[in-house]
């Protein structure tokens, strides 16, 4: 199947300069969405996880169903102030300024195995920080799973360390 053709592409959005790749209308298509959620289960049934950790928003969608099949625990990787409880946090350089993710300092153990999955790669920053928190409460990254790549943006070489599997790649 011809993923690519079912992502939708919007020039300028959401500020002048970035092609912003639309995951929606894949999302409408029940085949496509089966045969990417397959394919991620097959890939992630190799990384001997027991967690699958999911950033905020988009991760969410992917990452649920694979967890599902998997038989394995959620952990989701959040915006700031959205978690009750203790909480570890990392901050995160975007090209103007910065974000910050958070996860419950309780949901991960020393030696737990987690799967990241996302929508999409770009710089990495979301990603890598995502690892720290993992890896900062005694976690082991096994993999990261994603469905976009753009490949121009150094995300991978900023995750050198981990396994990537992606599923589309931008330009090529
Ligand atoms: C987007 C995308 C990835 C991240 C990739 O999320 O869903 O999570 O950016 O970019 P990076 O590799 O440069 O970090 P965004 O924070 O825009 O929000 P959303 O998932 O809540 O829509
Ligand atoms: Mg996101």
């Amino acid at each position: 199947m011809d993923l690519k053709e079912k992502i939708g592409i919007y020039e300028d959005f959401p500020i002048e300069g970035i092609s912003f790749k639309d995951i929606n209308s894949l999302l409408l298509e029940p085949k496509a969405f089966k045969h990417v959620i397959d394919e991620m289960h097959l890939v992630a049934k190799a990384l001997d996880a027991n967690i699958v950790g999911i950033p905020e928003a988009r991760g969410y969608i992917f990452g649920t169903p694979l967890a599902y099949l998997l038989g394995i625990g959620l952990v989701p990787v959040r915006k700031p102030g959205k978690l009750p409880g203790v909480v570890v946090s990392e901050e995160y350089k975007l090209e103007y300024g910065s974000n910050i993710v958070e996860i419950q300092r309780d949901s991960i153990k020393p030696g737990d195995r987690i799967i990241l999955v996302d929508d999409l790669l770009a710089t990495g920053g979301t990603l890598m920080a995502a690892t720290k928190l993992v890896e900062k409460l005694g976690g082991e990254v096994s993999g990261i799973i994603i469905l976009i790549e753009l490949t121009d943006l150094g995300g991978r070489e900023l995750l050198k360390d981990y396994f990537i599997h992606s599923m589309i790649t931008y330009p090529c």
